[in-house]
């Protein structure tokens, strides 16, 4: 694996690639890796053997007084992890080299950016559209691939992908959970023992909405009556929404939506989502 810390011998190492006429996958990380990122990688690798990680902590998509300063940075035990895994290349970029001076976003999430996450998290989905629109022209790889959990920014990413980097698939991986359920998160390292209890709740609350999916309402009643019994998660939303739009679903939707839940856990905000065919 070869580590690069700059855009320049990035550049060196990837048109290198291309001569050679070798696809690149890409997948972009704020580090802290756990097995959700690993999968993301196995994914990539069913694309093409070449595989650029990116390890960054983007301070564009942090709000004041939530956790950049405290993000978990973990590089040695990531690039061990990277090592054993196997990828060709892990791209550690300094916010000079990403941002050369200019920290103004640059893209827009739009009007579905500011709903769910972006109504809790003002300007968060333009800083990580930002981001990745920068990473996107640095690797300009053929195959990117995003983690279903985050369902809402892959939504946004395709459809930023879709405007400016026409050429370029957006994959997206499943969910990787404990056996409890709990989707694996490099957040989840905040939580408590007791915390960690009450945050699998999540989970069972959103399978409680799977199952009961007679109509979207009774999704959604099912998945609130659950939530409503751990007082201890603080609930921020529960939404329906179409999976192709982001937009609400009513009674009479059919097709695939996605069941989002976000609630506080402690201090830790925690977002999972169920997808739903009705
Ligand atoms: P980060 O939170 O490090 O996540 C990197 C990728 O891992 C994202 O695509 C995310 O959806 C995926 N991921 C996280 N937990 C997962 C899980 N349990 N199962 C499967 N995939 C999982 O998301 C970001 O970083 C940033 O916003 C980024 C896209 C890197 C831009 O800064």
């Amino acid at each position: 694996m070869q580590r690069v810390t700059s855009i320049n011998e990035l550049n060196a190492e990837l048109d290198a690639v291309r001569e050679r006429g070798l696809e690149i996958a890409f997948v972009p990380t704020m580090g802290a890796l756990h097995e959700g990122h690993l999968s993301l990688i196995n994914e990539a690798r069913r694309h093409t053997p070449f595989v650029v990680v990116s390890i960054f902590v983007n301070p564009l998509q942090f709000g004041a007084g939530e956790d950049f300063e405290k993000y978990p940075r973990t590089i040695e035990e990531d690039t061990a992890k990277l090592e054993d895994i196997g990828v060709s290349v892990l791209f550690t970029p300094t916010v000079n080299d990403l941002y050369r001076g200019n920290m103004n976003v640059s893209e827009s999430a739009g009007h579905i950016g500011a709903l769910y996450e972006g109504a809790a998290r003002p300007d968060h989905f333009d800083g990580m559209l930002t981001v990745v629109a920068k990473l996107f022209e640095a690797v300009r790889p053929k195959y990117a691939v995003f983690g279903a959990k985050d369902a809402q920014q892959v939504f946004l990413v395709k459809q930023m992908a879709a405007q400016k980097f026409p050429e370029l698939e957006i994959v997206v991986a499943p969910t990787v959970r404990e056996a409890n359920g709990l989707a694996l998160s490099s957040r989840n390292r905040y939580l408590s023992e007791a915390d960690h209890k009450v945050a699998e709740q999540i989970s069972a609350a959103l399978r409680i909405g799977q199952a009961t999916s007679s109509t979207p309402q009774a999704a959604i009643e099912s998945a609130r009556t659950q939530m409503a019994k751990v007082p201890e998660a603080k609930l921020d939303y529960i939404a329906l929404v179409d999976a192709d739009t982001f937009e609400a679903v009513t009674d009479g939707f059919t097709g695939r939506a996605i069941l989002l839940i976000a609630a506080v856990v402690g201090e830790t905000r925690l977002i999972d989502n169920i997808e739903i065919t009705f």
